[in-house]
């Protein structure tokens, strides 16, 4: 049984004074995340405020939104992994479909990105999603393999196993038009059926893949409600600390019920 993931993705919000108040009402609000596992990940500058205001609760996992590839160096304006790991970073997304629009990630990034996250003892979030042309143009298997194949490439064993993919419709995120569970599952099984092909099925049947695009309180149930679906990147409904406990409310007592 695969433990579920709740993570919430602040992307360009909160100074490191909002974030120490989060913390403080988030773990008010939800004092526990009994059987879950419950993430956020703020920006870089607020990673120390939040790690300061979680102390030593085990309770949430913090995470950072992206790392640079390599441990050090000459790479003014990037962060890596092991400063990531040096402020109480557990997990780091990589790829997220605004650093591929609007930054020009590359899949081969992503991959660097990943083994650089794993080396530092972080566990890497890759995200995959294709665009609206790419569903209307009948290209979302062909985008989502690529990006899973590529982001692990030469990732194995206990890697593997570690990992965490979400799968997030570049339509569907900030747009208020989730997909539909419906729509969502079978990518899901494409992603396990990738890593079944690219590991073996221990693996596969090992790794969590999230849902992420327009989750909320209201809609997190649906997808939950599917044993495919291991738990959501949310962004939009993550910024508020009662909007956020909710969503892990819902999903501490929500049991998966279709496969
Ligand atoms: P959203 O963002 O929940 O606001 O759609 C999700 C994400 O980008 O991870």
């Amino acid at each position: 049984m695969r433990t579920r993931f709740l993570i919430g993705n602040w992307k360009m919000n909160k100074t490191a004074t909002e974030a120490g108040a989060f913390v403080r009402r988030l773990t008010q609000e939800l004092p526990t995340s009994e059987g879950i596992q419950v993430g956020f990940a703020p920006p870089f500058t607020a990673l120390h405020a939040a790690h300061e205001a979680l102390g030593s609760s085990p309770d949430f996992l913090l995470g950072a939104q992206d790392v640079y590839w390599e441990d050090k160096g000459a790479f003014t304006g990037e962060v890596s992994g092991t400063m990531l790991k040096d402020l109480g970073c557990q997990f780091v997304l990589v790829g997220h479909s605004e650093r591929r629009q609007y930054f020009g990630e590359q899949d081969s990034w992503t991959n660097q990105k990943v083994l650089a996250a794993l080396r530092n003892g972080i566990q890497p979030v890759l995200c995959v999603g294709e665009t609206l042309h790419d569903r209307d143009t009948n290209q979302t298997d062909h985008v989502i393999q690529r990006q899973v194949r590529a982001g692990l490439a030469g990732i194995e064993g206990q890697h593997l196993e570690s990992m965490v993919i979400a799968y997030e419709p570049v339509w569907a995120i900030g747009t208020g038009r989730a997909a539909s569970p419906e729509q969502a599952v079978p990518v899901h099984r494409l992603i396990r059926q990738t890593i079944n092909e690219l590991s073996g099925a221990e693996a596969g049947s090992r790794v969590r893949i999230l849902y992420g695009g327009s989750v909320t309180p209201h809609n997190i149930a649906e997808f939950l409600a599917s044993e495919e679906i291991d738990g959501a990147l949310v962004g939009g409904a993550c910024l508020d600390p009662v909007s956020f406990a909710t969503l892990a409310k819902v999903a501490i007592g929500s049991k998966p019920t279709t496969a």
